[in-house]
C-alpha cells in the first residue's frame, strides 16, 4: 500500500464526480484513473482531477495499480465494478448505496471481497452527520431509557425521479425504488443507533399511483430482535420547497428525540433530546460535554417538564446547528492506518444487511405478508 493512496473511481455520474473531487483535493490521496462509458464525463473529470480516462473500467482496472476502488454506478450496476476489482487485487473498495439491490447479488460481492481479504465500505453517509452521531449516542447511553419505537420519513421531491438524471431518470429509478435509493439509508442508521440490535420481521405497502414505472412510496414497519418497532416510509412523489425531506423521531420508555435533519417546508432544523427525568443536571451537562468530545456542540438544559404540564424539570440536550465529519478523510484514514475509526465507518456487512432489510420491504409489500428475515 502506498503511502498515497491511489484511487480509481468508477462512474462519474452525481456521486461520481463528487467522490473524485473530494479524493483528489486530499492530501492523502490521488485519483489517478476514472471510467465511465459516457466518453465527455470520463475524459472531463480526468482532465479536472488529472488522471487517466477510461470507458471500460475492465481497461482500467487492468492497466492501474489501485489502492482504492470507489463504485459508483447506477443502484443495480454495482457488483460487475465491484467483483472485477476485486479480481483485479484491488484491497479496498468504497461501494456507494444500497450494496446491491438483489440478495444474491450481495452475498455474491461479499463472498468475493471476505476470500480475497478486501476491506469493503458502503457510503452511508449520514453516519458521519454530527446530528446523527448525537442520536447514536444519546440511545446507545440508555439516556432516553429503553428504546421503543421510531419514526423515520426520507422522502424525495418528484423533480428527483422524473428529472434528476435528465432523460435517463425513468430508466434509472425504474431499476431502483424508494426502498432501495432512500431506504437503504434508513435501515442503516436504525441498525447504526439501535446496534447490536438486528431486523427480525417487516411489513410493508407500496402503491404506483403517480410514477407508475417506479412505486411511488414504500410505507414499512420494522420489527428488531430486542422489541423496538420502527415505521420507516419513503416517497418519490413529494411535492416540496427542497429537494429532500428528512424526518427523524425515535421514543424510548422515558424520553425521546425529535431530529428535523432536513425539513421540506417551513420547518427549522434541528435536534433535540428529551431525556429520562431521573437523570440529574450534572450528568446532562455530563452528556453534553461527552458529546463535546464527539465534535457535537449540543446545549443541556434543565426545563419545565411538558409532558407532565410544566411540573418538574427535566434535562434536555440541543442542537441548531451541526455540520458533517468528512467522510472520505475518515475513509482514507482508516485505509492507510488499517483501522477502524470513529463514527464507525459503515462496511460491506452493514450494506449487506441493509440489503436484507431493503428486499423484505420489496417482498412485503409485494405478497402483502410479514416477511421474516431471521428466527
Ligand atoms: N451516499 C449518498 O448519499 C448517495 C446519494 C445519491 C446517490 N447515491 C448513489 O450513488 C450511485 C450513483 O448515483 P448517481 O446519482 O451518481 O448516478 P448517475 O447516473 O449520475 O451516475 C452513474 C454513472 O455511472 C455510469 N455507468 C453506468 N454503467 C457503468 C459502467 N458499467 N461502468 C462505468 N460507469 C457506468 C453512468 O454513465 C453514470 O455516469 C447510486 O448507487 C446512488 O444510489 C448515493
Amino acid at each position: 500500500m502506498s503511502d498515497i493512496l491511489k484511487v480509481g473511481v468508477i462512474g462519474i455520474g452525481i456521486l461520481g464526480s463528487q467522490h473524485s473531487r473530494n479524493f483528489s483535493k486530499h492530501e492523502k490521496s490521488k485519483v489517478v484513473a476514472v471510467a465511465d462509458p459516457l466518453e465527455t464525463r470520463a475524459e472531463d473529470m480526468a482532465k479536472e482531477v488529472e488522471a487517466r480516462a477510461y470507458t471500460d473500467f475492465k481497461e482500467m482496472l487492468s492497466k492501474k495499480q489501485l489502492d482504492l476502488v470507489v463504485v459508483a454506478t447506477p443502484d443495480p450496476l454495482h457488483k460487475e465494478p465491484f467483483i472485477s476489482s476485486v479480481n483485479a487485487g484491488v484491497k479496498a473498495i468504497l461501494c456507494e448505496k444500497p450494496l446491491a439491490t438483489t440478495a444474491a447479488d450481495a452475498e455474491e460481492m461479499m463472498e468475493a471481497a471476505d476470500k480475497a481479504g478486501v476491506r469493503v465500505y458502503v457510503n452511508f453517509a449520514n453516519r458521519f452527520n454530527l446530528m446523527d452521531i448525537a442520536t447514536k449516542y444519546v440511545m446507545q447511553q440508555g439516556l432516553i431509557g429503553r428504546p421503543v419505537y421510531g419514526e423515520i420519513r426520507l422522502d424525495d421531491n418528484i423533480s428527483v425521479p422524473t428529472r434528476m438524471w435528465g432523460e435517463r431518470s425513468v430508466q434509472w429509478t425504474s431499476g431502483s425504488s424508494t426502498a432501495h435509493f432512500l431506504l437503504s439509508h434508513v435501515s442503516d442508521l436504525l441498525r447504526w443507533y439501535l446496534e447490536p440490535a438486528e431486523v427480525e420481521a417487516v411489513y410493508a405497502i407500496s402503491q404506483r399511483e403517480v410514477l407508475k414505472y417506479t412505486p411511488d412510496l414504500y410505507d414499512a414497519f420494522l420489527f428488531w430482535n430486542n422489541g423496538v418497532k420502527t415505521r420507516v416510509k419513503a416517497e418519490w412523489i413529494k411535492h416540496i420547497d427542497s429537494l429532500v425531506e428528512f424526518y427523524i423521531c425515535l421514543g424510548g420508555e422515558k424520553g425521546g428525540i425529535v431530529h428535523n435533519k432536513l425539513p421540506g417546508y417551513g420547518a427549522t432544523r434541528g435536534w433535540r433530546a428529551t431525556l429520562d427525568r431521573d437523570i440529574p443536571s450534572e450528568q446532562v451537562n455530563q452528556a453534553a460535554d461527552a458529546l463535546g468530545k464527539l465534535g457535537v456542540k449540543a446545549k443541556a438544559e434543565m426545563i419545565s417538564d411538558a409532558t407532565r404540564n410544566g411540573e418538574g424539570t427535566r434535562g434536555i440536550l440541543e442542537i441548531t446547528e451541526s455540520d458533517s465529519k468528512n467522510g472520505t478523510d475518515l475513509f482514507i484514514k482508516s485505509i492507510l492506518e488499517d483501522v477502524e475509526c470513529t463514527p464507525n465507518l459503515p462496511t460491506g456487512k452493514d450494506g449487506f444487511e441493509a440489503v436484507k432489510i431493503v428486499n423484505a420491504i420489496v417482498e412485503s409489500a409485494e405478497t402483502g405478508e410479514l416477511v421474516r428475515i431471521r428466527a
